[in-house]
């Protein structure tokens, strides 16, 4: 059986926030709110943003979750609000403003060098008693705090290749109802899995015997958005070992969920995107990438 296809009506409210179109529209059916996000043209942002929610869910790792969709005539992806009705979601960069440094470049989207992996992670160690972990994730005796999941998130985006963990893509709720704060799930990764490589380049790089041409290679590029504290930018693997370095019960349980999970779980996960979305090549490409980046993950867990 193939994923649903969520034909959407109604268009109630822009979303400012992001580089791709977007808006929210609510149903009275169920009461809920839910993004439309449009991938862009010539790129599979919305095959990657489905199918890395759903390798999220198979890691168990919170996540936002998104369904295909289609708004007039358009291909798109939309997300139910994981922000709960009287809440609001609280973006890193209004945390780093807010409890770091009131010149941090709130509105900067490029080459944030105050965006510091360190800062944030003693943001969220301050935050341990204040911030729960996200709305319906129990803790457990290896994740406790907002930090042990946040570093599911960073090891998810060297999973999928996705360099794309800037301020304004993780945050924390706070319901104004409950007058509780909340890790939010992780969202936005429509830049995972390789999904605005061409195919020509995709099959390139699977057939090639140039090693510097590799999808072993291609893993290895991306690089996040954080900085070290010597200013530079840090690659996905770099970001997740320095969060292990500080974590090693949550990142060892992380890590074991990936050894878990299986590689048919992952094949019938591309099984179930409806026709005509994606192409073969894609398809190989992006198992490939994910297969080399859980050896690197893997090959840490060893050491
Ligand atoms: N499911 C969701 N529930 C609540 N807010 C969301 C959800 N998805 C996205 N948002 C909000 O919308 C903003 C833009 O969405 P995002 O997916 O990051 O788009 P883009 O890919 O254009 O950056 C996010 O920064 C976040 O504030
Ligand atoms: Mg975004």
């Amino acid at each position: 059986m193939k994923y649903d296809i969520y034909s959407i009506t109604t268009y109630d409210k822009m979303e400012p926030l992001g580089t791709k179109e977007k808006f929210w529209f609510y149903t009275e059916k169920d009461n809920i709110s839910r993004l439309c996000k449009i991938g862009r043209k010539n790129t599979g942002e919305n095959w990657a943003e489905k199918v890395t929610s759903e390798i999220a869910k198979l890691l168990s790792i919170p996540c936002a979750t998104y369904d295909f969709a289609l708004w007039e005539k358009r291909q798109c992806v939309v997300s139910p609000s994981f922000v709960p009705e009287y809440g609001r979601l609280i973006h890193g960069n209004e945390l780093l403003v807010s409890l770091i440094d009131e010149k941090y470049p709130i509105n900067r989207k490029y080459k944030v060098t105050e965006y510091k992996l360190s800062t944030i992670i003693k943001i969220l160690q301050d935050l341990s008693e204040i911030v729960k972990l996200p709305i319906g994730y129990d803790t457990n005796s290896a994740i406790k705090k907002p930090i042990d999941i946040f570093i599911s998130y960073i090891m998810f985006d060297c999973l999928i290749s996705n360099p794309d963990r800037h301020h304004e893509n993780w945050g924390i709720i706070f319901d104004d109802k409950e007058k509780e704060y909340y890790l939010a799930p992780t969202y936005d990764h429509a830049s995972g899995l390789g999904c605005r490589v061409s195919d020509e380049e995709r099959k390139n790089r699977l057939s090639t015997k140039d090693e510097r041409y590799s999808i072993k290679a291609f893993v290895q590029k991306p690089k996040t958005p954080f900085y070290d504290n010597n200013g530079k930018n840090l690659k996905t693997i770099d970001a997740f070992k320095l969060l292990a370095i500080e974590n090693k019960v949550a990142s060892e349980y992380w890590l074991n969920k990936v050894k878990l999970l299986p590689k048919e779980s992952i094949k019938k996960v591309f099984d179930k995107i409806p026709n005509n979305i994606l192409s073969s090549a894609a398809v190989d490409f992006a198992i490939s990438l994910l297969n080399e980046n859980i050896i690197r993950l893997l090959a840490i867990r060893e050491h």
